[in-house]
């Protein structure tokens, strides 16, 4: 018997307990021990029924993903689950926690579900690049109808136990808290009562019915259309369901499902988003700082500014639970600002997402104040004034006056030098950036800014606040920029020669978005406003060197009034009402006079040129990052990319895209552009050296 699946009984019923912390994950030990156990309780001539059940937290919540990519190892859990259903002995799953992919493909194995009413059931494969690969395409259309599996299983929706019920995945919600005590007393019923349920496989009448009409798959296809572009197992998901219904049998139809999985596991799609799961986990982990370290309890907050950024922090906290104190200098500010707010809410309430009730209750945990004494009670105050260092360093002077002892004084800088921020405050230890991407209440990535003398307990609670107000938090070091906006730099500078050189910004963003971008450079640039990197450029004018290429365009259009989407035009141009960006021949006129001016001759630029030299500028500079230690790992800068910037989930982030690339490539690519623009183009030592030995970042990573 192996040691993480146990078979014992309490008076006629069996149970199997699954073991495996800490979510269960159907390993090889797992699977094979599910074996095991049922001929176990198959044999036991005490045991009317079985049990399966979870122990810990939750039922299996899936297969084990560290798993994919190896070879598979037996038995595969498609033949574990074909046995449980095939038993000659009751079986039932008893569920908590969560019943995810394998782990509901266990269930739907068994002749009956029960789960307590704080369960979730899901099929989320689709968002790892497969589909549920276990039967879960043929068996679960067979209980909650052809419609709802494919709304589950394309979507990977994690379900709560009463709509399963209600969508008749489950047999019964249990009154039960203590799983054990739900399965005992369904399990007991069952036998008293003699109840009886045909397996899964042989429930045909729901697909009976979804043949009449079909049209479901044509809606669900178009839909798909739209929300998955570029992604590939969505579409599986939706062929494989569909051989549910043009089968010959069940059998026929596992055969099918079992090749689409087998496209989608060889899919580069698959690597990517798995890379994507555990990095997001990943960058919760602080090298050096130690696992068991607590972070302070942040009860009360506080926000400097109720401008876009202080408003949609503040909507984080209020919408986490936490009281927020939101200071600004002047009534009307503060008054255009908690209207936003609110404005904001109420927008979400008409789109169904709150209740005006809840809007009312959000709006109750945010005072507004014009005194930053106001803030004393708050254990985190976080400063989201105007970007200039002088502001800055003098709102962080009044608040060492003002704040309790230990409160954590956070700036939501993008740029600015947190060090010399702290300085200020005569307590440097409990001084970090939380720099938060606009709109702070939607966008999930929190960078946390970890400066000189910032203490790790004050970098922990950082992070734990980060991942209560719902946001991936990644720890960069201080340097212009931190990860995010350093390499967002490099690359924009990057676009911005292309202009010049032959390109327009409608043929740039295609190719970016034409890689997964959800927008390019530009149609971002409008979105967010051209004064903001006008007034940049003129922070950096007094250092930078007068021999760098610098490119002007933009501060052309910023002269013509063009603004972006605010002001109706920027890079492109909008028409009323409208915010698709249309490509704009006053733009291409003041582009092709850039380069007339600086004599240079326009050339033909493929969209694989743009891609290559943006990805190539990405991954250079983060190379440099890792070197100087301002990110710990590649992954924090693949997450930073997906989760700022909408770098495209499935490719994984720029270093991930750099390693499957290999870097002996990345490397001849730079080289060849260094060759005609060595000013702005030379290769990171870090990058030229792991390439050289045939290295990734990966493996880097994993020998530091
Ligand atoms: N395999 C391996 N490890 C897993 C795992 C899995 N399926 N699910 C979670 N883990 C690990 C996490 O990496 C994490 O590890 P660390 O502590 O080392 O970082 C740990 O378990 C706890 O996970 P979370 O931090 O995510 O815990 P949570 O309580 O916030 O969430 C969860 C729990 C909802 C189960 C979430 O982990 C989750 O969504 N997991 C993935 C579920 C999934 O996608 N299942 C389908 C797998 S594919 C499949 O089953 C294919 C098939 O058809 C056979």
């Amino acid at each position: 018997m192996s040691n993480v699946v146990s078979y014992s009984r309490e008076g006629e019923i069996g149970l199997i307990t699954i073991a495996n912390p800490p979510v269960n994950a159907s390993s090889q030990a797992v699977r094979q021990g599910l074996l095991d156990a049922l001929a176990q309780g198959v044999a036991d001539s005490g045991a009317k029924a079985l049990v399966i059940l979870g122990d810990g937290r939750t039922f299996i919540a899936g297969a084990d993903i560290k798993e994919f990519g190896k070879t598979p190892l037996d038995p595969p859990l498609g033949e574990v689950i074909n046995q449980i259903e095939t038993a000659p002995k009751t079986t039932i799953a008893a569920i908590h926690g969560t019943a995810l992919g394998g782990g509901l493909e266990v269930a739907l194995g068994c002749r009956f579900r029960v789960a307590v009413r704080s369960a979730k059931v899901g099929l989320p494969e689709v968002l790892l690049g497969i589909l549920p690969g276990a039967g879960g395409t043929q068996r679960l259309p067979r209980v909650a109808g052809v419609d709802n599996a494919l709304e589950m299983i394309t979507t990977g929706r994690h379900v709560p136990a009463p709509e399963a019920f209600e969508l008749g995945i489950l047999d019964e919600l249990s009154q039960e808290t203590d799983v054990k005590a739900a399965g005992l007393a369904f399990a007991n019923r069952v036998i008293a009562e003699g109840l009886a349920s045909k397996p899964v496989r042989d429930r045909d009448e729901k697909l009976t019915q979804a043949r009449a009409d079909r049209s479901v798959f044509a809606e669900i296809r178009a839909k798909l259309e739209k929300s998955a572009r570029g992604l590939f197992s969505p579409f599986r998901c939706v062929d494989a369901v569909e051989a549910a219904l043009d089968a010959p049998d069940f059998v026929a139809g596992l055969k099918r499902e079992r090749e689409l999985f087998q496209e989608c596991m060889d899919s580069p799609q698959r690597a990517g988003l798995i890379h994507s799961f555990f990095g997001e986990r990943e960058v919760a982990k602080i090298p050096g700082i130690p696992k068991d370290l607590k972070g302070r309890t942040v009860a009360a907050a506080g926000v400097i500014g109720a401008g876009t950024m202080g408003g949609g922090i503040a909507m984080c906290f209020a919408n986490a639970g936490i009281p927020v104190t939101v200071v600004e200098t002047s009534q009307d500010a503060l008054d255009r600002g908690l209207g936003k707010i609110r404005a904001n809410y109420e927008i979400s309430a008409r789109r169904g997402r709150f209740t005006d009730a809840q809007v009312d209750e959000r709006m109750g945990r945010i005072t507004g104040s014009l005194d930053l004494a106001d803030l004393k009670g708050a254990d985190m105050i976080i400063e989201a004034v105007f970007e200039s260092m002088e502001v800055k360093r003098e709102v962080f002077g009044k608040l060492h006056a003002i704040a309790k002892p230990g409160a954590i004084l956070a700036s939501n800088t993008s740029y600015l030098n947190v060090d010399e921020i702290a300085a200020t405050t005569g307590r440097p230890q409990d001084v970090l950036g939380m720099h938060f991407f606009s709109p702070a209440n939607v966008m999930k990535l929190l960078e946390v800014v970890r400066g000189a003398q910032t203490s790790d307990e004050t970098l922990r609670t950082a992070l734990d606040i980060g991942k209560k107000l719902g946001k991936i938090g990644v720890v960069s070091g201080v340097c212009d920029g931190f990860i995010g906006n350093r390499m967002l730099k490099i690359y924009k500078t990057q676009m911005d020669y292309l202009l010049e050189d032959g390109a327009l910004p409608w043929e740039v963003d295609a190719a970016m978005t034409a890689f997964g971008f959800p927008m390019g450079p530009y149609a971002v640039g409008d979105l967010a406003g051209l004064d903001i990197g006008y007034m940049n450029r003129r922070r950096e004018d007094a250092t930078r060197d007068p021999s760098e290429r610098y490119v002007a365009i933009a501060d052309t259009l910023y002269d013509r009034g063009r603004l972006g989407q605010k002001t109706g035009s920027g890079w492109y141009r909008y028409e009323d009402g409208n915010r698709k960006p249309i490509p704009d021949p006053e733009v291409e006129a003041i582009i092709l006079a850039a380069s007339e001016e600086k004599g240079i001759t326009r050339r033909p630029i493929d969209a694989d040129e743009i891609l290559t030299r943006a990805l190539c500028a990405l991954v250079n500079e983060g190379a440099r990052i890792l070197e100087e230690g301002i990110a710990f790992r590649p992954v924090d800068i693949d997450m930073v990319w997906q989760f700022g910037y909408g770098f495209p989930r499935y490719e994984g982030g720029p270093m991930f895209w750099a390693d499957r690339r290999g870097l002996d490539r990345v490397v001849a690519d730079i080289e060849r552009f260094a060759a005609k623009d060595p000013n702005s183009w030379s290769v990171a030592p870090l990058l030229k050296k792991l390439a050289a030995e045939g290295s990734t970042f990966k493996a880097w990573s994993a020998a530091q």
